[in-house]
């Protein structure tokens, strides 16, 4: 637990460097991070931006998998995942662009782009570090409440509060907002060896709680954590008020 929202992020931020220059990471041995979206990452890929022009972190052999994406919206849209992820992290750092996977909400096949993305964790050697961030609904990646724990990248129907939450980054509001995205599922995130949450803001107060106070349960998806080996959730002050 964190003061604040910027204390937070730098400890992440922190974290993730340390993480990464420990593994030391080669060509044929690569760190495998997989990343989020959403407002509360931000603080801590500004950090991690700030890091590798200080020379203190090097991205070169790090492979990023991203873990959702909204289905048909252009990948070029500015709400899209693929432009938050270039605009805050990967147009800034010295990533190869071969390491930087995100999923196509475009593919002519969704399902089959959904196989083919675990195939390639798979064949990147699984991931070393998951950062995640969750929904006011408890929900980790675009898992919502009802999603099987066991599940693996897909197609998902968003509800309605992630609608309405996320209609705050879409100009023309609700209508904007696509209704169907391919997320990485619950297993996937499960399956990293280390997953780290970062949870900010009185919003997500009622998801932290249960999600870590009361039992596993499919409803709070980020409760699935409470069966991993290495987790971390990293929360500001006002993230605890329910606890
Ligand atoms: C979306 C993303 C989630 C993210 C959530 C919270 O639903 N798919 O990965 O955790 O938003 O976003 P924010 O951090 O802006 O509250």
């Amino acid at each position: 637990i964190r003061d604040d929202p910027s204390s937070a992020s730098s400890y992440v931020a922190n974290y993730i460097v340390q993480r990464i220059n420990h593994f030391a990471p080669s060509p044929t041995r690569p760190f495998v991070l997989g990343l989020p979206t959403g407002s509360s990452p931000v603080g801590v890929y500004r950090i991690l931006v700030e890091k590798y022009k200080a020379g203190e972190v090097s991205f070169e052999n790090v492979v990023t998998f991203n873990m959702d994406e909204y289905i048909s919206l252009p990948r070029d849209h500015p709400q899209s995942y693929h432009t938050f992820m270039y605009t805050h992290l990967f147009s800034h750092i010295d990533i190869p662009p071969q390491n930087v996977h995100l999923l196509d909400g475009n593919a002519p096949n969704l399902e089959a782009e959904c196989l083919a993305y675990e195939a390639k964790i798979q064949a990147a050697g699984g991931i070393d570090l998951f950062l995640a961030g969750i929904g006011e609904d408890g929900h980790i990646a675009f898992n919502e409440p009802g999603s099987s724990l066991a599940s693996r990248t897909r197609v998902k129907t968003l509800t309605y509060d992630t609608i309405l939450a996320n209609s705050r980054f879409f100009e023309g509001g609700l209508d904007q907002v696509p209704k169907m995205a391919l997320t990485v599922g619950v297993q996937t995130v499960l399956d990293a060896s280390e997953v780290v949450v970062i949870v900010l803001g009185a919003r997500k107060a009622l998801a932290l709680q249960k999600c870590i106070e009361q039992g596993v349960n499919h409803m709070w998806t980020l409760s699935a954590l409470q069966l991993h080996p290495h987790p971390m959730i990293v929360c500001d002050e006002d993230a605890t008020l329910e606890l």
